[in-house]
C-alpha cells in the first residue's frame, strides 16, 4: 500500500484504506478503479489517498491506532461538541472511555516508528486533528514515563485542547485566507474560552485544563494568550504545542497541500531553538516516521524508490524498495537498507 496524490491515480490502483466522513464509511478498502471518485473526494477536501498497486503490494502501512478507536474518539468528541453547543455542558464519560482506549493502544503499540494515516475530509478535520494531536502527545508522555494518572490527564486535556473554538465565529475560524489583526485576536481567545469551558466540568483536572489555556504559548514569549516564557509554561502545554504544530503542518485540509513529515520535522527542529522545548521535541521525533512507508523518495545516488520498512530508532534510514522505469511503468529492482549503506541518503520525498 502507498499514499498517492489524487492527481496521480492510475486505472490499475485499488483503494488501500477505507475512507470515512465523520463516522460514515464513504469508500471501502479494495474498491477498483478509484479514479472515478476523484472529483467527489476533492469536493470533500481530500487530496490524497492510500492505494494498492503492483509495486506496493508488499508495503505494509501500520497505523498507530485502530479504526475502531479512531471512530470511537471522533464520536465522543463530536458528541461533546454538539452537547456543549446545545446544553452548554458536555459528557466526560464518553471522552474518558475514548481516551482510555487511545492510551491502551499507544502503550501496547510495537516498538516501531509511527505515522498517522487517517484521511480527513474538510468537515471532520477538526476532529481528526484533535485525535492525532492526542496520539502524538501520548507518544511523548509515554517516552517521559508519565504515570497512568498523568497520561490520562494529558489525553483528556489534549483531545479537548481546542474546545474553545466552538465559541469562535465559524466565518472567522474557517476563513479562506489570512486573518486580519482583529480576527486573529478573536481566534486567540479560544484558549481562554476553552479553559473556562473546561472548568465547568468537575471531572476534568487542572492538569488537563491548563493544556487548553497554554498550548499556543511559546518558550520565547511570542505565543498567546499571555506571552508566557519557558518556566511559566506547564510541561503538558509544551508537549501539546509540539504535537499540535506537527499535525497542523502535515494535515491536508481545505485544499491546502500538506507538508511532508520531513518538511514539518525541519520546521519544528528550527522552532525548537527558541520556541519549542528541544528535549521534548527530541523524544517526539525519535518515534515518528520521518519518511512513512509507501513514500516515494529520490536517493543521493540518482535512483528512486518507495519506503518499505522503518528501522526503529533510525527515522532517516529506512529500507527502500528501489525502482526502475521500463516502458513508462515502475518495476521493483531490489531493497536497500539505508541503515547499513552509509554513502546513500534520501534527497527528497513527495509525500
Ligand atoms: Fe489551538
Amino acid at each position: 500500500m502507498r499514499k498517492v496524490d489524487l492527481s496521480m491515480i492510475l486505472p490499475d490502483m485499488r483503494l488501500g484504506k477505507s475512507i470515512y466522513h465523520y463516522n460514515q464509511l464513504l469508500l471501502t478498502a479494495g474498491i477498483n478503479n478509484i479514479s472515478r471518485f476523484s472529483d467527489s473526494l476533492l469536493k470533500l477536501g481530500i487530496t490524497s489517498i492510500y492505494v494498492e498497486d503492483e509495486i506496493s503490494t508488499d508495503i505494509e502501512i501500520t497505523d498507530a491506532i485502530s479504526d475502531v478507536t479512531r471512530l470511537k474518539c471522533k464520536d465522543a468528541l463530536q458528541n461533546a461538541i454538539n452537547r456543549f453547543r446545545v446544553q452548554g455542558s458536555f459528557d466526560m464519560c464518553s471522552i474518558s472511555e475514548a481516551t482510555s482506549s487511545l492510551i491502551d493502544e499507544i502503550l501496547l503499540r510495537p516498538d516501531v516508528l509511527i505515522c498517522l494515516n487517517d484521511i480527513a475530509t474538510t468537515d471532520d478535520s477538526t476532529l481528526v486533528h484533535s485525535i492525532n494531536t492526542t496520539v502524538f502527545s501520548l507518544l511523548i508522555g509515554q517516552q517521559l514515563k508519565l504515570s497512568p494518572i498523568e497520561l490520562k490527564a494529558l489525553a483528556e486535556g489534549t483531545i479537548l485542547h481546542d474546545i474553545g473554538k466552538t465559541l469562535v465565529d465559524p466565518k472567522i475560524l474557517y476563513k479562506n485566507g489570512i486573518l486580519n489583526t482583529d480576527e486573529f485576536e478573536i481566534v486567540k481567545q479560544h484558549t481562554i474560552a476553552g479553559y473556562e469551558l473546561l472548568k465547568t466540568n468537575p471531572l476534568l483536572t487542572e492538569l488537563s485544563r491548563i493544556i487548553s489555556l497554554q498550548h499556543h504559548e511559546r518558550l520565547d514569549g511570542s505565543g498567546y494568550p499571555y506571552g508566557l516564557t519557558a518556566n511559566e509554561i506547564h510541561p503538558f502545554a509544551k508537549i501539546v504545542a509540539i504535537a499540535d504544530m506537527f499535525d497542523a503542518l502535515t494535515a491536508e485540509r481545505c485544499y491546502r497541500k500538506s507538508l511532508t513529515n520531513y518538511q514539518a520535522y525541519q520546521i519544528l527542529a528550527h522552532e525548537s531553538t527558541i520556541k519549542l522545548d528541544a528535549p521534548l521535541l527530541g523524544q517526539f521525533l525519535k518515534n515518528i516516521a520521518i519518511y512513512p512507508n509507501g513514500t516515494l523518495v529520490n536517493l543521493s545516488d540518482g535512483s528512486r524508490g518507495i519506503i518499505k520498512i522503518q528501522n526503529p530508532g533510525l527515522p532517516f534510514n529506512p529500507i527502500v524498495m528501489v525502482l526502475n522505469t521500463i516502458d513508462d511503468k515502475d518495476v521493483r529492482l531490489y531493497d536497500l537498507d539505508l541503515s547499513s549503506t552509509f554513502n546513500i541518503t534520501i534527497q527528497d520525498s513527495n509525500t
